[in-house]
């Protein structure tokens, strides 16, 4: 009943907000070419030094920049491109990538934009890089006013609490979902869907079960946004101390497994039935990840076997829910140890959700250790 009734609700509104939504491309267009090179234009007088607020990004000597603690982490472009800031396509805002110099230049010529002045002449039709979704996003109403109020009467939004709101807020849809990643071409490189509305319906699309909380075995679609992302200075690390990589251990005798971790917050742990990837990750205050870890072993045939593992199958497996030692060492003992063979330990390290941790930047080390042992 309610959902027909937010069904019929959005149609209404698909309708009423499709001829005002194509005027207001026009309007961002050209908006969105002049405030991209604006900001070329700032980001062309930083530097390293410069100071800079948590969070924010920029490009700092062509490279793509990152502020963490104050300061500007600098990550350099793949070949041949360097860090811009382009105009959306299919929304108002910019967003900052890497690129080739003539894509930026084709794209900010594409929306009207001059370096010198605002050109008054209208915008040309979207270029091809505008291969967003023409019906679902033209159907789809711009995330602001009567939307946003026809959800909120209907669903005891009235109080403006963003937090039981079914609505989402202007202030966190990501603009840069928008685009689907292949204006910088790169080969075997695939076009990433793209939203306007940060995926929050994505799972209507697929023909699964919500997870809901659950460890769903035969899959599902989770609806949790992945939430606060450790930075780069903040990623979570660990290094088995016992067994260590080679060792020998005894055979059916008890063993204890010791892991040093750094970086995580230990000892956040909540109900793996009831609220398995159920929350977005979260940082503490020191920007560590609030979150566990946990130790799985699994024999193998041999320490230098290439055999494929199989992950459903495991010798040993502990969450390894409480707080780290004093000295950020994590421990659990193999009870009845385990019998004779070749073995391999690792480590998952999770937030608290038991999602895996998710940090700053692609490229980085293992966030988790692996080691091989013999038991005899
Ligand atoms: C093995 O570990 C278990 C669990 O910690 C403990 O109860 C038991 O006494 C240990 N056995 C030996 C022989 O140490």
């Amino acid at each position: 009943m309610k959902s027909s009734v937010i069904v019929a609700l959005s149609m209404v509104l698909a309708v009423s907000a499709r001829p005002r939504y194509l005027g207001r491309r026009q309007d961002f267009k050209l908006k969105n070419g002049q405030d991209a090179i604006a900001l070329n234009q700032k980001f062309a007088t930083l530097t390293p030094a410069s100071s800079c607020t948590t969070g924010e990004q920029a490009c700092v000597n062509d490279q793509f920049a990152q502020c963490v603690n104050g300061k500007f982490q600098l990550q350099p472009c793949a070949g041949g491109t360097i860090c811009v800031a382009l105009p959306l396509v299919n929304s108002a805002g910019t967003s900052i990538t890497c690129d080739t110099a003539a894509d930026r230049d084709a794209r900010i010529a594409a929306t009207g934009a001059t370096a010198g002045a605002a050109s008054a002449a209208a915008p040309p039709a979207a270029s091809s890089a505008a291969a967003a979704p023409p019906a679902s996003s033209a159907a789809a109403p711009p995330a602001t006013s009567s939307a946003a109020a026809g959800n909120n009467a209907g669903t005891g939004g009235a109080t403006g609490d963003a937090q039981t709101s079914t609505t989402l807020l202007d202030s966190v849809i990501a603009k840069g979902f928008a685009q689907d990643g292949q204006a910088q071409p790169e080969a075997g490189q695939v076009a990433s869907l793209t939203s306007t509305n940060n995926f929050i319906n994505f799972c209507a699309t697929t023909n699964k079960a919500i997870t809901n909380g659950q460890q769903i075995k035969e899959g599902s679609c989770n609806p949790a946004p992945m939430g606060e992302i450790a930075a780069f200075t903040n990623m979570p690390s660990s290094k088995f101390v016992n067994p260590k990589n080679n060792d020998k251990v005894a055979a059916n005798t008890n063993f204890t497994i010791q892991m040093a971790i750094k970086n995580l917050e230990t000892g956040s742990f909540v109900n793996p039935n009831t609220n398995y990837f159920a929350a977005p990750q979260q940082v503490n205050a020191q920007g560590n990840i609030k979150g566990h870890s946990h130790v799985v072993i699994e024999q193998i045939d041999a320490l230098a076997s290439t055999t494929v593992t199989d992950p459903t199958k495991f010798a040993f497996f502990k969450g390894l829910n409480s707080p780290a030692d004093a000295n950020g060492v994590l421990s659990v003992v193999v009870t009845g140890g385990l019998p004779a063979g070749v073995y391999r330990l690792a480590s998952i390290n999770t937030a608290a959700n038991h999602q895996p941790a998710l940090v700053a930047v692609a490229q980085h080390g293992a966030l988790d250790d692996m080691i091989y042992f013999t038991v005899a």
